[in-house]
């Protein structure tokens, strides 16, 4: 079985590349590295069924053409800036929306019957109901989360049509090695530069939930070989959260600091279309028998710890 990865160069979508090859797939990674690594990939470069396309998805012949012979397209490749959102909505349109789309008009040139999609949390806005389930009524909040709701209304009609089976993963902030992006990144490369005190953005009190990447793997996996429906739509996450003011504590540990000053912007949401609570209901995909097994706290310390073990990191974000 051949499985497509786009955006395989990623934080997330090496990981899920990783795994997929130990389970015994071939794997063609296509990214254009604009946020990905080689390094990521170094572990998949050992195995004689992995194969790397350097390609933009909004090249549509070139992904195309890379996609030939796939039995399954996981699609990892976005913009995930979230808050970069509202000074370049253009950037989520064409990435997130017409890169789906892209996608999925060479799956069906290619007839590719299955489809993997990393979708947010982000999808519900500011929900009323906590922990949110996969049914909450969604107001979306952000560009970034509406870039995601089209890509998933989209996947679903495509659906429709080509009877292409969907495997739809709404993500909590995923922590972990190769890591390069989010809270966990922000304070360490401000503690970095300033160990004595730290900007956090709103109040600090924004409760979120985390899971670590190989969780997430193992989640997407086992709703890929046990989900039967044909449109699935999961929620992904650790069912408890942290407020922001704790994780700047438990990183503040790692690195060994004591006494570091929290200087907070105020309000209840670091940024426009941040959500002040992040809380997914993930009983569906419990149900067939996924729990995270590393704990929040965990994850974050881990994160941290491969974040100092490399530096070269911030030098790119
Ligand atoms: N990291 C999270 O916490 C999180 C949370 C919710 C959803 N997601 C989603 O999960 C997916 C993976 O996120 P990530 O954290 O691994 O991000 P990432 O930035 O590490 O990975 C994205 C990959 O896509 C590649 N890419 C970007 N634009 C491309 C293009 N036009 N053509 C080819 N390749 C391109 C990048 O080089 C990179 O390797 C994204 O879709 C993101 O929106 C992530």
């Amino acid at each position: 079985m051949r499985a497509f990865v786009t955006g395989g160069a990623g934080f997330i979508g090496s990981h899920l590349t990783d795994r997929l090859l130990v389970e015994g797939w071939e794997v063609v990674v296509y990214d254009d590295f604009s946020t990905g690594s080689e390094l990521f990939l170094e572990g998949a470069r050992a195995h004689d069924g992995f194969q790397l396309v350097r390609g933009d998805v909004l090249d549509a012949a070139r992904l195309t053409r890379a996609m030939e012979g796939a039995d399954l397209v996981c699609h990892l490749q976005a913009n995930a800036d979230v808050r970069g959102g509202p000074l370049v909505p253009r950037r989520d349109l064409e990435q997130n929306v017409g890169a789906t789309f892209n996608v999925l008009v060479a799956m069906r040139e290619n007839r590719v019957p299955r489809i993997l999609f990393s979708s947010s949390a982000t999808v519900y806005g500011e929900p009323s109901v906590f922990p949110t389930p996969e049914s909450a009524e969604m107001v979306q909040t952000s560009v970034y989360g509406a870039s995601k709701l089209a890509g998933e209304a989209f996947i679903q009609a495509f659906g429709e049509y080509e009877e292409i089976r969907s495997y739809v993963f709404r993500f909590v902030s995923f922590v972990g090695e190769r890591y390069t992006h989010g809270v966990v990144f922000d304070f360490v490369k401000k503690l970095r530069a300033n160990p004595r005190e730290m900007e956090v953005l709103g109040d600090g009190r924004q409760r979120k939930s985390y899971l670590h990447v190989a969780d997430g793997v193992q989640g997407m996996l086992t709703a890929l070989s046990k989900a039967e429906g044909r449109a699935n739509v999961f929620n992904l996450g650790h069912e408890d959260c942290l407020n922001v003011l704790t994780v700047a504590d438990l990183v503040c540990e790692e690195m060994g600091l004591a006494g570091v000053r929290y200087r907070t912007t105020g309000g209840t949401r670091g940024w426009k279309g941040d959500a002040p609570t992040v809380q997914l209901d993930t009983a569906r995909l419990r149900s067939l028998g996924w729990a995270p097994a590393i704990s929040i706290e965990q994850g974050i310390r881990r994160t941290t710890r491969y974040l100092l073990a490399h530096p070269e990191l911030f030098g790119r974000r």
